[in-house]
């Protein structure tokens, strides 16, 4: 079985199939959910203003969303540190997170211009702010103890840590390649428990790391009801895309048994099941959880007429998923692939407008003992 960790990654560099050009759709949230985020960093510094302050950013990945992360934290930061007439603000020691074949490089390579920038918009006194690229599998322990005051993700945790394990390999869900309408309960199972693996050991984890009274803001692709099966947001993309990928097994060119036996490593899940972790593990106090909708492409507006909404989807999908597709049907496969991707896309969205139903989720932890 293959872990995540081993072979994921968004596309590297920065042509036309990258994810720093193909990433709209997550800067997009990040921007919807800034509101969240600043209600959050505001609470801890009214708590108290730490001296050193420990920010991640899990899931980072690479491109132009990376700074713009941690530009708004920082900006918050240090704008309520002017209004509150603070002489000096705290030392900013900023972990990005990311699995170890993210592209680290390419962001290091954007310091220098992050810093120039920085220093533009607070002042010449700005910092210190000390950027660490931390490798590793955010679900397990990546920070020493009790460092973190603001532990930020977004668009990330629906990655599960593997696919479920009593699917991997099997035909249960022959034709698709995750969840869908047609799916056998056992299926459905599997996945959920996955999931309530992979989250507990992600809250435990974090709750190691983060202070009493730190915060984490959390958004990830979701679903609204109980039953995965009802609503097409959280699966139609893919199941369109293993309808893609049916049709080129038809014609002979992978062959159908390595579809029938592949499923994405990949969870949508819906408020009730997040509610329930949270309480289960029981460190951290849920604020906040809402749940809003974002267009396929983002509702991208400066896209020109010459690029169908079926392309422009096709191509965020691919950045994304790319990598394990590629460990399954090898790469010559991909742009073939893809282009019967965007047909079918284009199909399905002159019917349909369709959107992705995303979560936002505030939590802060627990002051031991306080139950608060
Ligand atoms: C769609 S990208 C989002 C990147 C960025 N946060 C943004 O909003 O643009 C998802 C990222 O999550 C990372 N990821 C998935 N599972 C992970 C894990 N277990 N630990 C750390 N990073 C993970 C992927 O490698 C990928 O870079």
């Amino acid at each position: 079985m293959e872990l995540l960790t081993q072979s994921f990654h968004m596309n590297k560099a920065v042509d036309e199939t990258s994810y720093a050009k193909n990433s709209s759709i997550q800067s997009k949230i990040i921007s919807v959910t800034k509101s969240v985020t600043e209600e959050a960093i505001l609470e801890v510094l009214c708590k108290n203003f730490p001296e050193s302050m420990g920010i991640a950013d899990l899931g980072c990945s690479s491109g132009p969303n990376v700074l713009s992360v941690i530009s708004n934290i920082t900006n918050i930061i240090y704008a309520k540190c002017c209004r509150s007439g603070l002489p000096k603000p705290p030392e900013l020691r900023i972990f990005l997170n990311d699995l170890y074949n993210n592209d680290f490089n390419d962001i290091f390579a954007s310091l220098p211009d992050f810093y120039d920038e920085m220093k533009e918009v607070n002042g010449n006194s700005f910092g210190p702010c000390l950027i660490f690229g931390v490798p590793g599998s955010f679900y397990g322990r990546l920070f020493p103890s009790n460092s973190l005051h603001f532990v930020h993700s977004s668009s990330s945790l629906h990655w599960l840590s593997q696919v479920p394990p009593e699917l991997d390999g099997t035909a249960i869900n022959k034709g698709h390649i995750y969840i869908c309408e047609s799916s056998p309960q056992s299926v459905l199972d599997s996945y959920y428990r996955q999931f309530q693996k992979d989250f507990s050991l992600f809250l435990k984890s974090r709750s190691e790391e983060i202070v009493p009274g730190g915060r984490m803001v959390l958004t990830f692709m979701g679903r609204r009801f109980m039953d995965p099966t009802i609503e097409e947001g959280c699966y139609n993309h893919l199941d369109l895309l293993a309808q893609a990928l049916m049709s080129i097994a038809a014609e002979g060119l992978i062959p159908e048994e390595k579809v029938d036996i592949f499923n994405t490593q990949y969870y949508a899940p819906c408020p009730e099941e997040i509610k329930l972790e949270i309480k289960k593990e029981g460190s951290f106090v849920l604020n906040r959880l809402e749940v809003f909708e974002i267009d396929w492409d983002g509702g991208a507006v400066e896209a020109p007429n010459t690029v169908s909404i079926g392309r422009r989807v096709a191509k965020l999908v691919r950045a994304v998923i790319e990598s394990t597709l590629e460990s399954q049907f090898g790469s010559d496969i991909m742009d073939y692939l893809f282009h019967r991707y965007e047909k079918i896309l284009d199909n399905h969205l002159s019917k349909t407008r369709s959107k992705y139903i995303n979560l936002v989720v505030s939590v802060t932890k627990k002051s031991q003992g306080l139950g608060n």
